[in-house]
């Protein structure tokens, strides 16, 4: 088997953390989130994914919010298929092959090029599936999407790595595309962001830093014109959590009796037009 290197360093070496924690879960009995796409990925690629910060109850967490953010996909793609997805820092993520949307949807995974190439590498292609490489915060990203149709904007561990200005560009340029659309996103708090790279083992070990700290999706709405806030959950709400050992649940349960830490990591649904 020919194995693909993945030397990255900062943002783009978080997503080896989180294929990792879904591969890692995956392999567990009855697990929340099934992903052999995962598991076949980090067989293929020549890394020391020990190395990349993820431990034990990390990989629950991050099955955890991938469950959920398949979940709220598969609700919004029944209710319209017929949709442009945009999967935004997409990372070696295969959400697009574990929900197998119909024909009618077509399905864009953007990183940067580099992160790009090697899900290339790794992924066989799919018809209705496309790769944009390219920086999300690039001016002409969606030069080559079509914008005749509703979006689906899907960003899982993406926001808080974009500066504030560029963030509300990018959102700013996704509703001035398309016609309508549904964002789901997750952001964290400013002290979350501060924090980051001394708490989170995956971003400390990947040397990158988280610069958009977001309160919560009233935020959004005041800076982009026709962001409309459905629903914000917190991490505590995420379904399944009880799964998490008794020390972790304990912990997490305290913090989430703390208002500053209840809110300090938020999935928002959103939507415009
Ligand atoms: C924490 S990982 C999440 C990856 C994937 N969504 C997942 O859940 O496995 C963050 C991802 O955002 C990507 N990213 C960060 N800044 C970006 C930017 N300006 N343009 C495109 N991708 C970006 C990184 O390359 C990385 O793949």
């Amino acid at each position: 088997m020919n194995r693909e290197k993945a030397d990255f360093t900062g943002a783009r070496a978080t997503m080896l953390a989180t294929l990792y924690g879904r591969a890692l879960h995956s392999r567990t009995a009855n697990p929340v989130l099934h992903d052999p796409y995962a598991e076949e990925a980090v067989r293929r690629i020549d890394h020391d994914f020990d190395a990349t910060g993820l431990r034990g109850n990390d990989a629950l967490s991050v099955a955890l919010r991938g469950r959920l953010f398949d979940d709220l996909t598969a609700v919004r793609l029944a209710a319209n298929p017929d949709v442009t997805v945009l999967h935004l820092g997409c990372g070696l993520d295969s959400r697009g092959q574990r929900l197998d949307p119909p024909p009618s949807t077509e399905w864009y995974d953007v990183d940067f090029p580099e992160v790009i190439d090697l899900r290339e590498r790794i992924y066989p292609a799919r018809a209705h599936h496309h790769v944009l490489g390219t920086s999300v915060t690039a001016p002409d990203l969606l030069r080559d999407v079509p914008g005749d149709r509703p979006a689906l904007v899907v960003a899982e561990g993406l926001l808080m790595y974009l500066t504030e200005a560029d963030g509300t560009a990018l959102l700013r340029r996704i509703t001035e595309h398309f016609p309508s659309g549904h964002l789901i996103c997750d952001v964290q708090s400013p002290l979350a962001t501060r924090w980051a790279h001394r708490l989170n083992g995956a971003v400390r070990a990947a040397g990158a830093r988280l610069t958009w700290g977001v309160r919560g999706g009233a935020e959004l709405e005041r800076a982009v014109p026709g962001l409309v806030l459905d629903e914000e959950r917190t991490f505590f709400d995420i379904p399944g959590l009880e799964r998490l050992g008794l020390a972790y649940r304990a912990l997490v349960r305290g913090m989430g009796k703390v208002p500053a830490f209840r809110r300090m990591a938020l999935v928002l649904s959103m939507h415009f037009g």
